[in-house]
Parts: C-alpha cells; sequence; structure tokens
C-alpha cells in the first residue's frame, strides 16, 4: 500500500515491523501491533496549517472530528473513507461536576456526542474504512455494547455484514437496541466479554472475517483524534492531566499515542499526564500497577459500567506504555463512587453513561488524595451517552440499586401523585 509517508505495523512486544499489505492484528511473537509512520517525513508546523484551514468545514470527509487528522490517522484519497462525520464533540465546563470532583478547572469532552452516542465511532470510521481497503466482506467484534453499536452503523452505511459477539444480558439496552437496529447479526454468546473476545478472534481467524475490536490498529489510531480535537479546542494549550476511563484499554492507548505523535513533530512541548480509571470489581490494569505486579486478569469482572466490566483488556501493554511516557496514573473506584459521580455529571445538565463517569470519580479521588493539584488544568472524557443505559440511571434515582450495594445518595426519585392541582402542591410543597 502506497501512503505519502511510510507506514506500517509495529509489534508493541518486540518491534517487529509488517508490510501494512499484510492484514494482520498480532506479531509472530502474540504482541499486538501499532500503526507506526515516518514522523520525521511530516513537517509538524505546516501540519497544525493545515488541521487549522480544516476547522469548521461543512462537509466531505474532512469535516469529520477524525478525518480532519488524517495525515495522523491513515491518509487515504476522501473518496474511500467511510465517515458519519463524527467527532466534531462538545467540551463542557464541568460544573457541579467540577465542585464534586474539587478542581477549579475541569472540562469534560463529551465523546457520548458521536452519532452512535460514544468515542466508539472514532475508531470505528477508520476500523471500516481500514476494512474497506483490505477488501474485507464481513467484521465482526466482541463488545460490551459500545463497539457493537458503533460497527453495526458504519458496517450498514459502507455495505459489510456485521457480525457481534456480546455477554448475555449483560450490556445495556440502549446499545443493544442499537445494534440489532442497524442490522448487526447478534450473538448473545453465554460467558462474559473476555469469553466473546477470545471466541472472536478464532471466528475471525477460522471465517475470514475483518476483526474490529481495539486490537486493531487502525480503530487506535481513529481514537487519537479525540486528544487532538481536545487540543484544537484549547488552541493547543496542553492541559495538566487527561482523566480517562479504562476497560479494553484501547482509548487511554490512543490518546498517549496520539499525545506522543504531536510532541515528536514539536506540535505540542508539554506532555499532559493521564489517569486511567477502573472499576474496581474490573481493575486489572491497577492491580498491577499498583502492586509493580506482573499482568494477571481478573477472572470475574463485575460492575454496574457494564462498558468497563472487562477482565483480561488486550491493549494493557500499549496502555502502560503510554502511562510510563506521560508519568500518568492508574486509581480504581467503587460502584457508589462511579453512580455518585454519575449523579453529578447528570445534575450538571451534562449526563453521561456510568463507565463515563469513572472519569469524574476517579478525578475526584485523585483530588483528594493529592496526586491532581485542585488547580489543575483537567480534561475528563466522557466516553457515553447517558440514553445508553437508561436502567442505570432509573435505578439509582429510584434507590433500587441496593441489591448491589449501591445507594441513590443523590436520589431524585420520580413521584406518584392523583391529578390535582392540591396532590401537585403538596408534592411540591407550596
Ligand atoms: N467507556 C465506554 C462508554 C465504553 O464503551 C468503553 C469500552 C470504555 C469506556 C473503555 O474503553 O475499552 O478502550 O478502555 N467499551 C468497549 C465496547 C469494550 O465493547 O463497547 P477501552
Amino acid at each position: 500500500m502506497n501512503f505519502k509517508v511510510a507506514t506500517w505495523a509495529e509489534c508493541v512486544h518486540c518491534g517487529r515491523r509488517y508490510d501494512l499489505d499484510e492484514m494482520r492484528y498480532n506479531c509472530e511473537c502474540g504482541g499486538i501491533l501499532d500503526i507506526r509512520r515516518d514522523l520525521d517525513a511530516i513537517d509538524g508546523a505546516a501540519l497544525k496549517r493545515t488541521w487549522e484551514e480544516r476547522w469548521g468545514l461543512k462537509r466531505g470527509a474532512l469535516a469529520s472530528g477524525v478525518w480532519r487528522y488524517k495525515e495522523l490517522i491513515l491518509d487515504l484519497p476522501d473518496d474511500r473513507i467511510i465517515t458519519r462525520q463524527e467527532g466534531n464533540t462538545r467540551m463542557y465546563e464541568a460544573g457541579l461536576a467540577g465542585k464534586y470532583a474539587g478542581l477549579k478547572n475541569f472540562l469534560l469532552k463529551h465523546e457520548g456526542e458521536n452519532p452512535t452516542g460514544s468515542f466508539k465511532d472514532r475508531g470505528m470510521t477508520c476500523g471500516t474504512t481500514a476494512a474497506m481497503m483490505y477488501h474485507a466482506s464481513s467484521v465482526a467484534c466482541a463488545s460490551t455494547g459500545n463497539t457493537s453499536a458503533s460497527m453495526a452503523s458504519y458496517a450498514a452505511i459502507a455495505g459489510l455484514k456485521s457480525v457481534i459477539f456480546i455477554p448475555e444480558g449483560k450490556i445495556a439496552y440502549g446499545k443493544l437496541a442499537q445494534a440489532l437496529a442497524f442490522g448487526g447479526k447478534t450473538l448473545q454468546i453465554e460467558g462474559n466479554f473476555d469469553d466473546a473476545m477470545a471466541l472472536v478472534q478464532d471466528v475471525c481467524r477460522e471465517l475470514n472475517i475483518y476483526l474490529l475490536n481495539s486490537i486493531n490498529p487502525f480503530r487506535i489510531e481513529g481514537q487519537k483524534a479525540i486528544g487532538f480535537e481536545v487540543l484544537q479546542q484549547l488552541d493547543w494549550q496542553v492541559p495538566d492531566w487527561f482523566v480517562i476511563p479504562g476497560g479494553n484499554l484501547g482509548n487511554n492507548s490512543a490518546l498517549s499515542k496520539g499525545m506522543q505523535e504531536l510532541y515528536q513533530l514539536g506540535i505540542i512541548d508539554k506532555i499532559p499526564r493521564i489517569a486511567v480509571i477502573q472499576a474496581a470489581g474490573a481493575d486489572p490494569l491497577y492491580k498491577m500497577w499498583k502492586n509493580h505486579t506482573p499482568f494477571a486478569p481478573v477472572k470475574d469482572p463485575e460492575t454496574i459500567a457494564t462498558a468497563i466490566k472487562i477482565g483480561n483488556p488486550v491493549s494493557w501493554e500499549k496502555s502502560l506504555r503510554g502511562l510510563e511516557w506521560c508519568h500518568g496514573v492508574v486509581e480504581e473506584v467503587t460502584e457508589q463512587e462511579i453512580m455518585d459521580a454519575k449523579a453529578m455529571v447528570d445534575a450538571a445538565g451534562i449526563g453521561a453513561e456510568p463507565a463515563s463517569c469513572c472519569s469524574v470519580a476517579g478525578a475526584k479521588k485523585l483530588v483528594d488524595a493529592g496526586v491532581i493539584d485542585p488547580e489543575a488544568s483537567v480534561v475528563g472524557i466522557l466516553t457515553g451517552n447517558v440514553l445508553k443505559d437508561p436502567d442505570a440511571v432509573i435505578g439509582y434515582h429510584k434507590d433500587e440499586l441496593q441489591h448491589m450495594g449501591i445507594r441513590g445518595t443523590y436520589a431524585n426519585r420520580p413521584i406518584l401523585i392523583k391529578p390535582t392541582v392540591a396532590a401537585v402542591r403538596r408534592a411540591l410543597g407550596c
């Protein structure tokens, strides 16, 4: 394949390089792959000018908040790009959630404002474009819900068949609904996400289906655009911290890889620190980082944040590499901390799904622990839309999650009343 700048796949573990003509996700040694390009052949200052010129484009592939940065994503002609003009998501003052976290300068980048309601669209636009580049006819993924919703949508647009492996009964309803609506062949497997992830890799190999989990390095390339767009929205002022949830650990790997590339190109001259936040019941990276122990999967991961209910994340090695580069940290948060932080994000008028709110719960914990300075500039990534998981919202506000050990601390209970003005008065206390 011919790109303007030399581009190849490279093993994270042993450094072996592969030509992109060869379609693969793993190295001979079993390590996972990165997409690398000859950054020395790119003029950083000129690239930044090009990206600024594209800001606010009204139509076409380059109006996408991913493909605006295509020189560092996948440099194909525009007519080969499968896009829903993803990205271009808003960044909010955290308001109530900022006060809750104890931060004065806290912005929330809302990736739940992507076309299918999660950050996955940024990776998926690139992944499906790569699928077309390899002349695939079918694509597949294992998913806790958002990846499958996104893949089904992009596959439909590209005219690809999509096959989805989800853990039975364990994904949020909004996500399952999307997968079915967009026409994904949905296989609910007996087992958890980790079982589904193992199975889909075998299936893709055996049945010659293109794999679109974040083990696919093109997915990671697309997701780098979250960080690029945050910086462009901040006029290239680098925040002190990014705080981001971690499940399969692709997204934080993408964030650090993107920052590293911008740094190498001289587009930024400060390295932001990254805090990865895991749910306490699904925390293999946290355990490893905290205890300085080798990677060990968590056997039966459990959390209300079903998006990140993952015990054996495929990208832990990339994640750790990124954290080392940026002097990052890993934190874990309890179920109660996740849902209380979510109540604050929601009450702030912003709203996000449970996994996303690990960003706020984790920021608060790190401020309380003195790791993040209350004066620091912090960008929290909200990864998914509030509507993805209505059951979690309603369960919390009706205080019906006690069987999971979660109290409705900030519950806003719905009130059943007779249809009379007197009853309304009583309910409103006036
Ligand atoms: N937040 C949300 C809303 C997610 O859906 C996911 C991952 C994450 C955070 C974690 O990102 O895996 O890159 O560390 N969801 C995947 C899925 C696993 O199948 O939708 P990660």
